[in-house]
């Protein structure tokens, strides 16, 4: 029995075996927690799906059964999006309760995408929470939509004909040719670029699927239908042009907090908090979450955030991947509690072992 959260260590599963969800995300669904993270296998090979979504169900969050790969990866040269050898990172699950349906998002790209090119969402589904999943499809969101807080020029059909016509290669790191390009205008019809995403339930009920796009550059804030299938077509454009990855968000005391990473790959990064009394905005930054030493602020512990578990209105598990891409399995979990200032703005603090009964 392991009766504390060792940030950074090797995770023991019930078989004793190194826990394999990276990129993860969890849902409660009576009364046990469901993580849902990528397999990865061993070396650099692992930095792509060979396996599936791994899932592990905990009835207190430190102890974890292992409940098996919850969605397959399709035979290796299999024209399905998702054969062995795509890229399928960052799955996130919510449930919808009236059609008693799980469905999963994930950052999707196909095997002959050509590394990080196509930027779709996968999207599946199962009736049973540990699986099996469906792979239902792969998009780019929002297409034929343009976001609530759209400008003027960006629906110029001259700047979006310049966008089409560019012709290098844009890359998906910090550049200079992106913010001088109508990149939204550009995927206007053929749908928006998604990469690193999670997915956020409101209070309402409304479920928001919140992703990098135009080339990493800007983050889309997209809702989702009802059944949770597919996008409803509203969604707004933050942090424009800021190069932020890796986003979680949680609710505390009615204003929204977004967590995400800057654009550097694999490496980590100093991360940055944000503040928004809507979940489209305007959100307002408030600079770097971590409180610790210029290392810890520097590379937020080692770690890039992927969830932000929220147990009730004050106690939020920031959960982020120590990645280890030249041996993938080898990724590690660095789970922080949340903590909050006096005028109720969190912020991060390393910890070497702690439990949720101290948050
Ligand atoms: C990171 C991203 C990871 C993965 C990696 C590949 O920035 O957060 O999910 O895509 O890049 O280099």
């Amino acid at each position: 029995m392991l009766h504390c959260f060792t940030p950074g260590g090797i995770w023991p599963d019930n078989n004793g075996v190194h826990i394999n969800a990276h990129g993860g995300g969890i849902i409660k669904h009576e009364n046990r927690y469901w993580w849902f993270g990528e397999h990865k296998i061993a070396g650099e090979a692992g930095n792509r799906a060979h396996v599936g979504i791994h899932a592990y169900s905990s009835s207190d969050l430190m102890n974890w059964t292992d409940e098996g790969i919850a969605l397959k990866v399709e035979p290796e040269g299999s024209a399905s999006l998702i054969a062995k050898g795509a890229i399928i990172e960052r799955p996130k699950v919510l449930y919808d309760s009236a059609n008693r349906r799980f469905v999963m998002y994930f950052h999707l790209e196909p095997v002959n995408a050509g590394g990080y090119g196509a930027a779709l969402t996968g999207i599946a589904a199962a009736g049973a929470v540990a699986g099996p999943y469906t792979f239902i499809r792969g998009i780019r969101p929002n297409a034929g939509h343009w976001p609530e807080n759209v400008r003027p020029e960006q629906q110029d059909q001259k700047s979006i004909g310049q966008a089409m016509q560019y012709p290098g290669n844009i890359s998906n790191g910090n550049n200079p040719v992106t913010p001088s390009l109508n990149i939204l205008g550009r995927d206007f019809v053929k749908g928006q670029q998604a990469r690193d995403m999670t997915l956020f339930q409101d209070d309402d009920g409304k479920a928001y699927h919140i992703y990098s796009s135009e080339h990493n550059s800007t983050l889309h804030i997209a809702e989702l239908t009802a059944d949770l299938l597919g996008h409803s077509g509203r969604y707004w454009r933050a942090f424009e042009h800021r190069w932020m990855e890796a986003p979680v968000i949680f609710k505390h005391r009615s204003r929204y907090f977004l967590i995400a990473s800057d654009c550097t790959g694999w490496a980590p990064n100093a991360a940055r908090l944000a503040v928004a009394g809507h979940i489209g905005g305007p959100w307002q930054e408030l600079g770097n979450p971590v409180h610790g030493n210029t290392e810890q602020m520097n590379n937020t512990f080692e770690s890039q955030g992927t969830f932000a578990l929220q147990l009730d209105d004050d106690r939020v598990i920031f959960m982020a991947d120590r990645w280890r891409p030249e041996n993938a399995i080898d990724g590690r979990y660095v789970w922080l509690p949340v903590k909050f200032d006096d005028n109720a703005i969190p912020y991060l603090e390393w910890s070497n072992t702690w439990n949720t009964g101290n948050m």
